[in-house]
C-alpha cells in the first residue's frame, strides 16, 4: 500500500526524506505497485532539454494496478457510484469486478476497431460511467486517450482531434446538463468535416436525441461491445509510454497537448490522493469536476481507483433542479470527502443558506477545493456552513501539467489558513523567483512560483512540439519548471497562490488564454483587432473583458455587434470562453513599437485607473481617456 502519513510530525519526516534522497523516497512509493518488470533507475532527468524519465525501463499496465492487483481484496466493492443528471432517474453502481469486465469488453472493442498501442483515441462524452470505462479501456491496450471537455465547440474539438491525429472518436448522441441537452454527436459531425484521421466514431446512446449515423464510419456503442469477451490481456507498457494527452490553454493561441506517461503518473496520482484526502477504506469520495479536465482524470478516475476507493461520478450541474443538489448527493451516498471548485462554492453561497438547511451533511469529513484561489468569504462559508466547522479544508494547488496536487494541506494534519494552499507535498520543491531570476529564500517573500526538482506526475512534453514544452516551462528561469503563477510565502512559510502572471485567465476555474479568445473575436468580419483581459468577478473569480476595435458598425448597431462577437466566441471555443463584457473602443493603447499595453487595460477592467504606472512609452494617450470614458465598469481615475 501507499505510504500514508498520519501526523504533522510524519509529514515533516517524509518531506525531509523526500528532499534528502528523492530516489529512495520515490522508489519506496513505487514499490507498492505491480510492475511486470521493475525499473532500473528511479529518475533520469535534466531541465535543459528538458528530459524527464521516472521508473526508467520499468514495465507495467496501469489497469493491472487498478484491477488485478486488487480484485482479490475488493472485487465486490463499489468502484464507481454514478449519480445521473436527473435525480428521479436511477443511479448506477459498478463494483471493481464489474468495472473490470466492462473495461475489458470495451478494450476488446477498441482492438477490434484496429486501435493499438500508441494510437490516439479522442473522447467527447458526457459524465457517464462509459466515459471512465473508455479511459481505462484505452489504458488497457496502450492507446493514448485525449479527452475533450463536452462543453467545447466543434471548432475546438476539431483542432484537438487534428493535433493528436486521433484514429477513433468516442461520443454520445447527446449529454444531459441540468434542463439542457448538448447535441454532442451533431457537434462532433461538424468537427469531423475537416478531420482526416478519424476512421471510426463510436456513439453511446444516452439522450435518445435524433442523430445521423454515417454508414461505414459511425457505430453504436452497445452494438460494438455486444459479444465482446470480458477478458482482455493488458498491453505491457514502458513507464515512459504516454498514458494520455490533455489539452490546456496557454498564453499563445494554440492549445497545448500536455502529455502524461504511465509509470510516474500512476504513482503520483495515487500517492497524492491517499495523503491529501486521507481516504480510509470504505469511505465515499466525491469530486465534482468533469473528466474533461485534469482534476477528473487524476481525482475521479486514476487516483481513487488505484487506491481501491469508492469514487462518485455526477453527470449534472450544482444548481439543478436546485442549488441543494450537491448536498442531496452528499446525503444520499453518505459522502465522506467532497472536492469542488471555489466558483461552485461562491455560486452556491450566493443562492443563500436555505439550500443547506435541513440537509444532512454529517457524513462529511474532508472538504477540498481546486482550480483557482479561494477567497476568504467562500472559504469561511464552506468551512462553517458546509463542513459545520468539523471538516478540514484542503486548498489544493496544482495544474494540468503537474498531473497531481503539489501544494496542499494533508486533511486533518496540516493546520490550515483561509486562502492558503499551505505546504508542498513530499517530493515537491517549490521556489520563489524574482522577475530577474533570483531565487528568493526565507519567509515573507513574493514572486514567481517555480519547481526546482522533478516529481513523477509531471508532464513530459507537449504533443508534437517538444520545443514549445521547453520554451514554455523551462526557459523563463534556468533549470526550473515555471508554473506561470505568482505566489507569496508568508511568515510561517505557508504558500498563498496569487494567480497567473502570464496572459492566462482563470474563469470559473477554467483556464483560458487571452490570445485564444482574441483570435476568436478577430474572426468576426467587422473586427479589426481586440485585447482581452480578466477582471474581478464575484462568482467566476475572473470575468472576461474584451476591448474591441471595429472598422464600421453593422445595422444592428453597437449592441448587435457586441452580441454577435459573444456568439462568435461561443461558436469558436465554447460557452466557457464567452466574454462577459465587450467594449467597442476607437483604438487600443499601444507602445511606439506597436505592442498592446495590457497593463493599462487590466487597470481599467479592475475599475482603478488612478495609477496607470509608467505610460511614457504610450503612443496615444487620448485612446486611454476614451477607453476609460466608455468603460463598462465604474472606473476610479
Ligand atoms: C491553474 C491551473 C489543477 C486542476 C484544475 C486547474 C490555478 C489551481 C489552485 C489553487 C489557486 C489555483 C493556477 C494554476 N489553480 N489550483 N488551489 N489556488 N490557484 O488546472 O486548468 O491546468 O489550471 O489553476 O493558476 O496555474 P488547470
Amino acid at each position: 500500500m501507499i505510504n500514508k502519513i498520519h501526523s504533522l510530525g510524519g509529514y515533516i519526516h517524509e518531506y525531509q526524506k523526500s528532499i534528502a534522497n528523492p530516489q529512495a523516497f520515490w522508489a519506496q512509493q513505487g514499490e507498492s505497485f505491480f510492475w511486470r518488470k521493475r525499473w532500473e533507475n528511479v529518475i533520469d532527468w535534466n531541465f535543459d532539454e528538458p528530459s524527464i524519465k521516472w521508473y526508467v525501463n520499468g514495465k507495467l499496465n496501469i489497469t493491472e494496478n487498478i484491477f488485478e492487483r486488487n480484485l482479490y481484496t475488493h472485487g465486490d466493492q463499489e468502484a464507481i457510484i454514478w449519480e445521473p443528471n436527473n435525480p428521479q432517474d436511477e443511479s448506477r453502481v459498478l463494483t471493481y469486478a464489474e468495472l473490470f469486465s466492462e473495461v475489458n469488453k470495451f478494450a476488446n472493442t477498441l482492438r477490434r476497431l484496429g486501435v493499438g498501442k500508441g494510437d490516439r483515441v479522442a473522447i467527447y462524452m458526457p459524465m457517464v460511467p462509459e466515459l471512465a470505462i473508455a479511459l481505462l479501456a484505452c489504458a488497457r491496450i496502450g492507446a493514448i486517450h485525449s479527452v475533450v471537455f463536452a462543453g467545447f465547440s466543434a471548432n475546438a474539438l476539431q483542432e484537438r482531434i487534428n493535433d493528436a491525429s486521433a484514429k477513433v472518436l468516442l461520443t454520445a448522441d447527446g449529454g444531459f446538463r441540468g434542463d439542457k441537452v448538448t447535441p454532442l454527436k451533431q457537434i462532433a459531425d461538424e468537427a469531423l468535416e475537416s478531420c482526416s484521421t478519424i476512421e471510426t466514431v463510436v456513439v453511446l446512446k444516452r439522450t435518445n436525441s435524433p442523430i445521423e449515423m454515417i454508414v461505414g464510419r459511425d457505430i453504436w456503442w452497445h452494438k460494438a461491445v455486444d459479444g465482446q469477451s470480458d477478458v482482455c490481456p493488458a498491453e505491457i507498457m514502458d513507464s515512459e509510454d504516454p498514458l494520455f494527452i490533455l489539452y490546456t490553454s496557454g498564453s499563445t493561441g494554440k492549445p497545448k497537448g500536455i502529455v502524461h506517461t504511465v509509470g510516474g503518473y500512476m504513482v503520483y496520482s495515487a500517492y497524492t490522493f491517499t495523503n491529501v484526502f486521507q481516504y480510509h477504506a470504505g469511505d465515499v469520495y466525491f469530486c465534482t469536476a468533469d473528466i474533461g479536465w485534469i482534476t477528473g482524470h487524476s481525482y475521479i478516475v486514476y487516483g481513487p481507483l488505484l487506491t481501491g476507493a469508492k469514487t462518485l461520478m455526477f453527470e449534472g450541474v450544482p444548481t439543478w433542479p436546485d442549488a441543494g443538489r450537491f448536498w442531496d448527493i452528499v446525503n444520499k451516498y453518505q459522502v465522506n470527502q467532497f472536492y469542488t471548485a471555489p466558483t461552485a462554492i461562491r455560486a452556491l453561497l450566493a443562492k443563500g443558506n436555505e439550500f443547506l438547511e435541513n440537509k444532512k451533511l454529517a457524513s462529511l469529513k474532508v472538504l477540498g477545493t481546486v482550480g483557482e484561489p479561494i477567497n476568504e468569504e467562500a472559504w469561511h462559508w464552506y468551512h462553517d456552513h458546509v463542513g459545520m466547522s468539523q471538516c478540514p479544508i484542503v486548498d489544493t494547488w496544482w495544474q494540468t501539467e503537474t498531473g497531481g496536487i503539489m501544494i496542499s494541506p494533508l486533511a486533518g494534519i496540516t493546520p490550515t489558513k483561509p486562502s492558503f494552499a499551505t505546504l508542498p507535498l513530499p517530493g515537491i520543491q517549490p521556489v520563489i523567483v524574482s522577475n530577474e531570476g533570483k531565487e528568493l529564500s526565507g519567509n515573507s517573500v513574493e514572486g514567481n512560483l517555480c519547481i526546482k526538482f522533478p516529481w513523477p506526475g509531471m508532464a513530459r512534453t507537449i504533443w508534437g512540439d517538444h520545443e514549445r514544452f521547453r520554451t514554455t516551462y523551462f526557459s523563463s528561469y534556468s533549470k526550473m519548471y515555471f508554473t506561470g503563477d505568482g505566489v507569496k510565502r508568508d511568515e510561517d512559510g505557508y504558500y498563498r497562490i496569487l494567480g497567473r502572471v502570464d496572459d492566462v485567465i482563470n474563469v470559473s476555474g477554467h483556464r483560458l488564454g487571452t490570445a485564444e479568445i482574441e483570435n476568436a473575436i478577430n474572426e468576426h468580419p467587422l473586427v479589426n483587432e481586440s485585447a482581452v483581459v480578466g477582471y474581478p468577478h464575484a462568482i467566476k473569480g475572473q470575468g472576461i473583458y474584451a476591448f474591441v476595435v471595429c472598422g464600421e458598425l453593422s445595422t444592428g448597431g453597437e449592441e448587435g455587434i457586441r452580441r454577435s462577437i459573444m456568439q462568435g466566441v461561443t461558436k469558436i471555443i465554447g460557452p466557457i470562453a464567452r466574454p462577459d463584457l465587450v467594449q467597442l473602443v476607437p483604438g487600443l493603447p499601444k507602445t511606439r513599437s506597436g505592442k498592446i499595453m495590457r497593463r493599462i487595460l487590466r487597470k481599467v477592467a479592475e475599475g482603478d485607473a488612478s495609477n496607470l504606472g509608467d505610460i511614457s512609452t504610450l503612443l496615444d494617450e487620448d485612446v486611454v481617456d476614451q477607453i476609460i470614458e466608455g468603460a463598462l465598469v465604474d472606473v476610479k481615475v
